[in-house]
This record gives structure tokens, C-alpha cells and sequence, in this order.
């Protein structure tokens, strides 16, 4: 499903910065910092600057929404709105649009918000904002919504202003969020992380160190404390710390359905804990957590059992993301590895896989992976992510490739992203400078489709 050969894996990539709240100066460094190349790729917590001989810029990757396939000529790769034929038939009749059973839940389209960090949560209780009960509201029509990451402890913290699902507090925010949400006919899950070594001494409790699989440092900076660092250095977790982190997860899972959601999904991906865990790059553990497929597995799987004990399977999700070089992590074989995992995650009978296709945020063929079989393996509901547009979208569920899709930064800039697919309209462009920190601007004042019409 690659879609641009030509494309190098990136030279470098560092944790992306994110401003605190209102507009500081934070916010303008981190931005300039951001669109200093004009073919820089965000990705959850990534910035990928590309050799600005790439060819096609994040906004080229937008869409064409009216499934025509057509190239942007390379003078508009940066224009504000992706153009469209105003010819398009109606795409309301398409895969992307059917019902989809997702467990217990019927979701009205197979379009998936993804989950998407934002930073505007209110400190120093990280409880989720007033502003992002609205934010969420406004997505409601997305078959599905998976909120941003949101930390199990204080520990498993990794960046400045991300929202937390452990204090009582937590939980009565997100209770303002899915009351909205369910009000407005939607279906929202919460993905739930630990960073394990993305994070900063500062954000740790009592300073101490991040934890770790093992001992070593990721390469690259966060954003903490309004100025940028460099990401600390771990301890490794002890043996006897394991149990604690699978009931820091089953706790914010109790949480997470005391605060209304209609399910989990578990971050298992771009190079927090879990999948630091899993991987060789970053697990050298000579204990039962390390060493072989099974035992730098064991920790993904045991999490998702545990919360699947919670929540049930079929309200259960896992994202995961064989081979992304987010957060500096690397497997020397991932699909032994992946294989295995699918397998075990499918014997619990969760409801959905959720797979980063590629490098997360960046190119989709980064390094050969066969999809298809995690496909195989798994029997619920795949779901698909990773620089999806409307086309590439229908094709794989036309394909049975996939039974999602899930969306991130047309999300970003869209609350009505179902609606303008369903009728080829143009899209917004996403603002970088906004993605993370700050306030309603680039979060909640995007317009939607008729907005927009009634200002023209
Ligand atoms: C601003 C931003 C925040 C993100 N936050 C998260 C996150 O909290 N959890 C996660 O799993 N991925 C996160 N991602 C990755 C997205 O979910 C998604 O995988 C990525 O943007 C690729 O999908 P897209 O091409 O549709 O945008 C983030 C990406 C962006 C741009």
C-alpha cells in the first residue's frame, strides 16, 4: 500500500515541542521551529524533517476527496484547501460511509477520528479542558472517536499539559466530554498511555528518573516546563515494578468507564512503553520481560488482558505500530514479532487492532511489513491509519483490507470530515503551529462546511 517509492526514510527526527497555554512565547518558537522546512512532517510526538528534495508536503498528502485520484500540480502542494472537480458524484454511496459493528457498539461509518495529542489540558491537575469538551463534540459524527493519550499515573507522563485518566478530578473532566459527546449521538473510546523514557525528570514524581525497559537514553527532545530539553535519561524498571504498571492501566481503565466511555484503547505504539518493551532496540532485559518474542511481548499482552478483564474485549482496542521509528525505537525482525503479538491479542478476543501503517506521520513504505497478515491473524475488527485519503481509504476496505479507517490530522482541521468526504467538498488545511498547546485557536475554531458557506 506504499505510495510514494521515491521516498527516504528520514535523516532525523526529534520530539516534537509543544507550547503551554494562551500564546507565549513557546508557542512561536515551537511553531517557527516547526515550518522552518517546508517539507517537515509532524507525527504524534515526532517531528520528521525531511531532505527538502522530498518531493510532497504534508498539506500534498491532504486529500482528494473526491476520489479522482488527481495529483496536486507541485505549485499547490502548500495551498490552504485541496481542490475538487465540481463535478464529483456523490461519495456518500461508498465502503466508508456503511454502518460497521463493532462489538457491542454500531458505529454509523467506518471513519475514525485518531487519537490526537493536543497539550491543553488545565495543570497542575492535567484534567481535560473545558475547551476540549467542545472539541470533541464537534467530531461526534465520526463513526468513532479516539481521544488523545491520556496518561495511567503520573509517571507514565511524557509531555507538558496531556491529560491524565488517574485523579478523581480526571475523571469528572472526561465526564464533561463524553456526556457532550453521547448527546451528540457519538461513540468515544480514550487511549490510554505510560511514555515509559519519553519524559522529563521534571515531569516525574519527586524528579526522579523515567522508567524504562532498559537503561538507555531516547534520542531527542521534549517540550517541558516551557522551553525545550533533551529527553532524560531512564532507570530500568525493577521486575518487582512490573505488576504496579499493569495496575497503573487497570486502574485508568476502572477510570475511564466511571468517566463514560464507550471503550479503551490501549497505546501500544510509536515508542512508549509497551512498544518500547517490545522491541529490541530499546528492551535488553535479561529477565522474563526480555530477551525473546514472547517475553518482551508479555508486558503488551498482559496489559491488554488486564484491561480487557475491565472494560471486556469487545470495548477493548490496541494500537500498535510495527515498524515506526517514532521515539527512537527499532526492531531488528518486527513481523515475527508483530505476528506473535496479533496472536496473542486475538486469543483475548479484543475488539480492534489499530495499525500504524509506516513510519507514523511519514511515509507508508518505510520498511517492508506484511500487513495482511496481522490482517489474517487477527479476527475482529483492523484498523487502518497512516496518511489515509478518501481514495486510498476505500480501496482498502473495498479490498477487505481493512474494516477502518482511521483519520488524524484531517480531523484535526475538519469536525465535519464524514460530512465533507460524503460530499467531495474541500477540506481545511491543519495549522502545525496549533497542533500542540495553546487554546480555541487551530482546536476548536476550524469551521465546518456550513460555517464556512454562511461567511461567503
Ligand atoms: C498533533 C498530533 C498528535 C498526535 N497524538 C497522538 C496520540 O496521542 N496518540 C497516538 O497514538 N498517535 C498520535 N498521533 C499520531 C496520529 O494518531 C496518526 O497516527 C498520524 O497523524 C498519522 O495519521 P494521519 O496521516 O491521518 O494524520 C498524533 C499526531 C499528530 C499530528
Amino acid at each position: 500500500m506504499g505510495r510514494d517509492a521515491s521516498r527516504k526514510r528520514p535523516d532525523r527526527a526529534v520530539t516534537v515541542p509543544f507550547g503551554r497555554h494562551g500564546t507565549g512565547w513557546e508557542v512561536a518558537y515551537a511553531a517557527l521551529f516547526l515550518i522552518s522546512n517546508e517539507s517537515s512532517c509532524v507525527n504524534a510526538h515526532t517531528l520528521f524533517l525531511m531532505p527538502a528534495t522530498w518531493p510532497v508536503s504534508c498539506a500534498a498528502n491532504l486529500r482528494q476527496p473526491n476520489g479522482s485520484g488527481i495529483a496536486l500540480p507541485p505549485a499547490m502542494h502548500n495551498s490552504p484547501l485541496s481542490f475538487i472537480d465540481p463535478d464529483i458524484p456523490d461519495m456518500s454511496q461508498t465502503k466508508l460511509f456503511e454502518p460497521y459493528k463493532l462489538g457491542p457498539i454500531t458505529l454509523p461509518n467506518r471513519l475514525v477520528m485518531a487519537p490526537l495529542t493536543r497539550n491543553r489540558a488545565v495543570p497542575p491537575g492535567m484534567v481535560p479542558s473545558p475547551l476540549a469538551v467542545d472539541y470533541y463534540a464537534q467530531r461526534a459524527s465520526a463513526g468513532l472517536l479516539i481521544t488523545e493519550a491520556s496518561q495511567v499515573s503520573r509517571q507514565g507522563q511524557g509531555y507538558q499539559d496531556t491529560p491524565g485518566i488517574y485523579s478523581k478530578e480526571q475523571v469528572a473532566g472526561w465526564r464533561k466530554v463524553t456526556d457532550r459527546v453521547h448527546e451528540k449521538g457519538g461513540r468515544i473510546f480514550i487511549q490510554i498511555w505510560h511514555v515509559g523514557r519519553v519524559s522529563h525528570d521534571s515531569l516525574q514524581p519527586n524528579g526522579g528518573k523515567p522508567v524504562a525497559p532498559s537503561a538507555i537514553r531516547a534520542k531527542g527532545k521534549t517540550f517541558v516546563n516551557g522551553t525545550f530539553t533533551e529527553i532524560s535519561e531512564p532507570r530500568a524498571l525493577e521486575l518487582s515494578e512490573i505488576p504496579g504498571i499493569i495496575d497503573d492501566f487497570k486502574r485508568g481503565t476502572e477510570n475511564a468507564i466511571a468517566a463514560g466511555f464507550d471503550g479503551i484503547e490501549i497505546h501500544g505504539a510509536n515508542g512508549y512503553l509497551l512498544d518500547q518493551f517490545a522491541k529490541d532496540g530499546t528492551n535488553k532485559r535479561t529477565d522474563a520481560y526480555g530477551g525473546s518474542i514472547e517475553n518482551r511481548a508479555k508486558l503488551m499482552l498482559e496489559v491488554s488482558k488486564a484491561v480487557a478483564a475491565v472494560a471486556g474485549p469487545d470495548r477493548t482496542g490496541i494500537r500498535i505500530s510495527p515498524v515506526t521509528p517514532a521515539n527512537d525505537v527499532s526492531d531488528s525482525n518486527p513481523q515475527p514479532l508483530f505476528d506473535y503479538i496479533v496472536d496473542g491479542l486475538d486469543a483475548l478476543k479484543l475488539t480492534y487492532i489499530h495499525v500504524i501503517e509506516g513510519a507514523t506521520g511519514g511515509p507508508r513504505d518505510i520498511a517492508p511489513f506484511d500487513y495482511a497478515s496481522l490482517r489474517k491473524r487477527f479476527k475482529q475488527a483492523y484498523m487502518a491509519n497512516n496518511g489515509y485519503d478518501f481514495d486510498l481509504a476505500n480501496k482498502v476496505l473495498d479490498a477487505d483490507a481493512a474494516d477502518l479507517v482511521a483519520f488524524g490530522k484531517p480531523f484535526i482541521s475538519n469536525p465535519d470530515l464524514v460530512e465533507r468526504l460524503q460530499k467531495g467538498a474541500p477540506l481545511n488545511e491543519w495549522d502545525k503551529n496549533t497542533f500542540y498547546g495553546g487554546g480555541a485557536k487551530g482546536y476548536t475554531d476550524y469551521p465546518t462546511l456550513g460555517a464556512a458557506q454562511a461567511a461567503e
